[in-house]
């Protein structure tokens, strides 16, 4: 076990316990809409504060390490020792009291992934990987599905906060995909979860055509290690950066490429 796994845990589980806690009284938790963005892209002082919880913890025990984390650190993502940290992940679903949520927190050295955490904390779910040794769902080993056809599957999509361009394709990439008799799309809102949930076998594939480094520098190691296959919607290496990502079970990986390139825009 690398020992920043240890800090990556207990810092995401200081996060965890701010925003569960301000769950309990989602209606009042008070947010605003981020700089330059629409009404539906918000943040939250659940956000803020979990993001100071897990940062207080790493800088602690790291204090040499870099830190991305999605409302305060902009470190830059070259950084030999970099944790990149989303302190909740589905905000959205978080405001309007879903318990579709995670928090994030990955250990990348040199942009090679070392370990992740991810929590759900309303749901009481724990998601933690590290590079060479599995992934593990509340201490159980999980690997991704067998299914080889769409006819199989559900899949998991995400619109990031786009209203125009990427809206579209998504929606015309999820046409073409029920034209597979796919047993159905997941829009579930939180990419963190969708990501953990191609790892454990219940979503055959998920992507979605814009998505920051913390949405998913945690989540691609869990589907990694769980055996699955995870790149740009072009087939490329994912880069630690906001981008495009396509994640599946290795087995659909070649069919669904095919499919969200030829929407991408
Ligand atoms: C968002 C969620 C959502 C995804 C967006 C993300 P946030 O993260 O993961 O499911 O579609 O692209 O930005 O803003 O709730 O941390
Ligand atoms: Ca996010
Ligand atoms: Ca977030």
């Amino acid at each position: 076990m690398p020992p920043e796994l240890r800090i990556a845990e207990s810092a995401a589980h200081a996060g965890a316990e701010v925003a569960l806690r301000h769950f309990q009284d989602f209606a009042n938790v008070a947010s605003q809409v981020k700089p330059g963005e629409r009404s539906f892209n918000r943040v939250s002082e659940a956000d803020v504060e979990s993001e100071h919880a897990i940062v207080e913890i790493i800088r602690r025990e790291f204090p040499d390490h870099s830190i991305l984390a999605e409302e305060a650190h902009f470190a830059d993502a070259n950084a030999e020792h970099l944790w990149v940290i989303d302190p909740i992940d589905g905000t959205n679903n978080f405001l309007h009291g879903i318990p579709q949520f995670g928090i994030s927190v990955a250990y990348y050295r040199s942009g090679q992934p070392i370990c992740g955490v991810i929590l759900n904390p309303a749901r009481g779910d724990s998601f933690v990987a590290s590079r060479g040794d599995g992934s593990f769902h509340n201490g159980q080993p999980v690997s991704v599905a067998e299914h080889r056809r769409l006819d199989e599957v559900l899949i998991g999509l995400g619109f990031y906060y786009d209203r125009g361009a990427l809206m579209e394709a998504t929606l015309s990439a999820m046409r073409e995909l029920f034209g597979h008799d796919i047993h159905c799309i997941r829009r579930l809102g939180a990419a963190t979860l969708d990501l953990c949930m191609v790892a454990c076998g219940q979503l055959g594939a998920y992507f979605e055509y814009e998505l920051s480094p913390w949405d998913f520098a945690a989540g691609r190691l869990f589907v990694e290690e769980a055996g699955g296959q995870v790149t740009t919607c072009d087939g490329q290496p994912l880069p630690l950066a906001k981008t495009h990502i396509l994640a599946t079970n290795g087995h659909l990986h070649e069919t669904m490429l095919g499919i969200v390139q030829r929407h991408l825009p």
